[in-house]
């Protein structure tokens, strides 16, 4: 059975497409048919995330619009075949799709592949509570900050308003010193306060910011991040994984003369 997935967060930046970029790439790994689908109208980001930029001829609006079909919209993504990207449209906006259309997509999306990640735009505007109605599960990308938090409740309260499942949640950006002084809360508190299930928690880790630059998934950059994500792809897919302590990164002191 395929499943259609949102990937969301309420507040803007805070890691839902590095963490659908790097999802569903180890989920091709497994040659698990799988499919990004980039909802972010005006605001693509997901095509540079897979390092696919430069073969994008029509998107995700020229599908729902019928000016192209959806087998020449998807692009395959370079390091394998199991998965493909449907890029958002950088002219088009949410006010001018047709939620029904759009519903078609994501039907046809899902005949086609094992999983459908849709990468949602950030806010609570029209183009979430759409792709809210489309989904059977969601993702939800938070940071362990109290606006994050305040905003994904928001997003639950969507969720919870269209019977849709609780999301799972995976906890961003996570600096374990700030944690042990308390001065950050740690996965476990953000999931209790969220009341969700805790998928799993992503480091602090420079190796995501390499990986956006040289337009590749985090699964390419060896650190922390893509370990962590690899545990969530896995954890994702049903296996046990237990989650592994936070760890404090070592640190090296120089003494110098002066
Ligand atoms: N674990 C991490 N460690 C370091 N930097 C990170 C981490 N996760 C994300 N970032 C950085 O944070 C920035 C925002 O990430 P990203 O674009 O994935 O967020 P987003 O939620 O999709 O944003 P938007 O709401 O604008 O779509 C990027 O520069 C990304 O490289
Ligand atoms: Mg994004």
């Amino acid at each position: 059975m395929s499943q259609a997935w949102m990937v969301a967060s309420g507040k803007g930046g805070v890691g839902k497409s590095t963490v659908t970029a790097a999802l569903a790439a180890a989920l091709a790994r497994r040659q698990l048919p799988t499919v990004a689908v980039d909802t972010d109208m005006g605001l693509r980001s997901l095509d540079m995330l897979l390092g696919l930029q430069d073969r994008i001829v029509y998107d995700v609006v020229d599908v729902i619009n019928k000016d192209c079909k959806l087998k020449y919209a998807l692009v395959q993504y370079t390091l394998s075949p199991a998965l493909s990207l449907l890029p958002a449209s950088q002219l088009g906006n949410w006010e001018d799709i047709s939620a029904d259309r759009l519903a078609r997509v994501v039907h046809k999306l899902k005949k086609r592949f094992s999983y459908v990640l849709m990468d949602a735009p950030a806010g609570l505007e029209r183009g979430l509570s759409t792709l809210t109605a489309l989904t059977d599960f969601s993702l939800l990308v938070v940071t362990p900050d109290d606006v994050s938090i305040r905003d994904a409740e928001r997003v639950i309260a969507l969720l919870d308003g269209q019977h849709k499942p609780k999301p799972m949640l995976v906890v961003n950006r996570v600096v374990a010193q700030l944690v042990e002084s308390g001065d950050m809360y740690s996965p476990q508190v953000v999931a209790d306060t969220l009341d969700v299930p805790l998928l799993g928690y992503v480091p602090e880790d420079m190796a995501v910011l390499r990986a956006l630059a040289r337009h590749h998934t985090v699964l390419d950059e060896n650190g922390p991040a893509r370990d962590a994500l690899l545990r969530i792809s896995r954890r994702f897919v049903g296996e046990y994984v237990p989650m592994p302590p936070l760890k404090r990164k070592r640190r090296f002191f120089f003494f110098t003369r002066g």
